[in-house]
Formats: structure tokens, sequence, C-alpha cells
């Protein structure tokens, strides 16, 4: 039987896709990684008990590494949670020629990322996403992080995994909450880069996706694309951050005032509602364009509803964007369903004015 795999390169990175990933990283352990000395794996709980088991079965080399399992959850994509891991890999002699093995979601890849990274100045990592945003977004292209109190990827480096492999099969451990955060990511890679795609998506329910293959390929193809051209995120990288200005002012309010917070996904898509609305008045986007993208969005997330009160808080939230240029909220804005422009500068009240809009939205009337 053919290796059912594709092999991409972004940024550096090899990025194994596809049924036989991980059979390429049992190969890659006794062969380009078996020098390392040392093998950490990064879990959190859910990927310990849901995807460890998957792994060993297939790679049983894994057993050997020193397992570091953490809080899930995004609250714990924090300094407190590295120095924990930084901890236990010191404790169990890692160091330069060590290997972290991230297994989880854009948590585990953003923080093992990172932690791995600035450990004796850099030790080798590489990622194996379970969850469709870490497949399609987290995990390739060489951001790592972690949030500073509740401000998202506030401290962290571009550093690229030595590999990525993506095995989609772990999508079937995921509950739909955790599918749908990752969905958003992918009508996002449709909506800034390739229409064609947009319109695959919205010809059916995301229910209806049983093989999710073609797809992750696609979205993975679009942000390669535009990582191998601008890794630095000098400027055309910034595309893929439509949605996110005020979907990153979305999560971090949902993580101070809400007991269970919104998924980075949910998030997104409610930024993406409103920064359509300013795409709409600034950018060129057409009524059309606009109303179709808010009625698909609307068919798959529930509309997050916040106060009028809140607009202050999200505004001020925006001022910690690293987006920002000398003081300015800087958007990436769609022309037109798959055409994006980076670079926007948006004034405070255009963003209070898409939020007032999203307050007052009901479903039915945008
Ligand atoms: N998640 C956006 C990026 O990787 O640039």
């Amino acid at each position: 039987m053919a290796k059912k795999i594709k092999i991409l390169n972004i940024a550096g990175s090899p990025v194994y896709i596809g049924q036989s990933a991980l059979e390429e990283l049992r190969y890659n352990l006794n062969t380009i990684f078996a020098s390392k000395e040392t093998f950490f794996i990064l879990v959190d709980e859910n990927t310990d008990k849901h995807c460890y088991p998957q792994l060993v079965a297939i790679v049983p080399q894994i057993e050997k590494a020193y397992k570091i399992v953490v809080p899930s959850g995004e609250e714990n994509k924090t300094l407190t949670t590295c120095e924990q891991v930084w901890n236990q890999m010191a404790v169990a002699g890692a160091n330069r020629k060590s290997l972290l093995i991230n297994l989880g979601g854009g948590m585990i890849s953003d923080l093992g990322g990172f932690a791995a990274s600035v450990y004796h100045r850099g030790m080798q990592y590489v990622n194996i996403p379970t969850s469709l945003m870490s497949m399609i977004d987290a995990s390739i292209g060489g951001k790592t992080g972690v949030d500073l109190y509740s401000l998202k990827n506030q401290i962290g480096l571009f550093a690229p995994p030595a590999a990525v492999y993506i095995w989609p099969s772990f999508l079937a451990t995921l509950p739909h909450r955790q599918l749908l955060s990752g969905y958003a990511e992918m009508m996002k890679h449709a909506l800034i880069a390739d229409a064609d795609f947009w319109r695959k998506l919205i010809s059916m329910p995301m229910a209806v996706i049983s093989n999710w293959d073609d797809y992750i390929l696609e979205a993975i193809r679009i942000k390669s694309d535009i990582v191998n051209r601008d890794p630095y995120e000098e400027g055309e990288r910034r595309l893929l951050n439509f949605g996110h200005t005020l979907g990153h002012a979305f999560e971090t309010y949902s993580l101070r005032n809400d007991k269970s917070a919104i998924t980075h996904g949910e998030a997104v898509a409610m930024g993406m509602i409103c920064e359509a609305y300013i795409s709409y008045r600034v950018a060129g986007l057409s009524h059309t364009g606009r109303d179709e993208l808010v009625k698909h969005l609307l068919l798959n997330f529930n509309h997050y509803k916040i106060p009028v009160e809140a607009i202050d808080e999200l505004v001020e939230i925006t001022n910690y964007d690293k987006k920002n240029r000398k003081g300015h909220a800087m958007m990436t804005l769609l022309r037109d369903i798959g055409q994006a422009v980076e670079g926007q500068q948006i004034e405070p009240a255009m963003i209070r004015e898409s939020l007032f809009r999203y307050t007052n939205f009901s479903e039915s009337a945008q």
C-alpha cells in the first residue's frame, strides 16, 4: 500500500501530514534523532489520557521518554507552567542534546516550543498536534510563547520545530467544541486567501465532514505559502491575523470575566464578525460578502453575548495587541472573500463602532 503522507517544508521545518505521519516519527527517532541523549514528552491531562496511548502503540520508543504532564487549558499557558516544565527537565538531566516532543493542542506546542527554545539557550523540539487548530495553525510556522496574565502570547519567540507530525486520526479524540475551534482558523485561512476553499467549506455543515485529511492539507498549504514568504511576520504573514485583533480581545475578556472561558476559535469567529464589519466600512468588502461571512460563521458558532459596558474594556485590551504600531491598532482586513490586506491602521472609534454593532447584533438582521 502506498504511504499516506505528504511532506511540506514550512519555515525550515519538515511537516509530515497523513495517516503514516507517526510511522515517519518512529523512523526518525532511530535515524535523524538517534544522537539525542535524552527524550522528553510534554502532554496535558487530556492528551495524556486520550492521545499518549495511541502514540505509544505506533511509536513504542516514546515509552522511554521522560513524561511531563501539565494542566490542560489556555489559562495554564503561563510562565509559571513553563517554570514547572524547566524544573522537571533540569531534575531529569535535560541538556542541549535532548529532544522535547510536544503532544497536544496549541497550548502545548506554544508552551513546549518556548520552554525548549530557551532551555540551555535552545534545545530541539518536535510537535505532534492533536487538535484541528494546532494541526492547521499553531504547531506549524515556528511561533512559540506564553500569555502574560490574561494577555495573549506576550512572551515568546520565533523558533521553528525540528519537525511536525500531523496524524489526522487524533481528531477522533477531540470534543466537538474543540474541533469547531480549529474550524474557525480553517475558515479564516480560506477567507484571507482562497475563495474556492471558502465555497467548499460553506457548501456543507462542519458536522458532516468525516474525512478531514484533504481539508487539513488545503488549510496548511495556505499557511505554508504565506509563512514561507514571510517567516518573521514582517508583512505578509500578518494576513493570518484576520479576526485576531478583536478575537484576542474577546478571548482575554472571557478569560478575565467568564467562569468557563470561550475557546480561541470561538473568540476568533467573533473577531472575524467584527473585523468583517470594519472591512466593509473601510477596506472595500461588499455588503453581500460581509453578510455571507457573518451568516456562515453564525451557522457554526453561537453569538458570544457581551454587555454594551464591556466595549470600553475590549477597546482597552486592543491597546496591548502585539500588532500595534506607534500606539495605533493595525488590522488585517478583507477586500473580498479570499482576498485580504494587512497593515490597516484602525482608529479606536471604528473598533468601538464595530463592537457596538456586534452587541446589538441579532442573528436575523446584520
Ligand atoms: N497563527 C498565525 C501565525 O502563525 O502567524
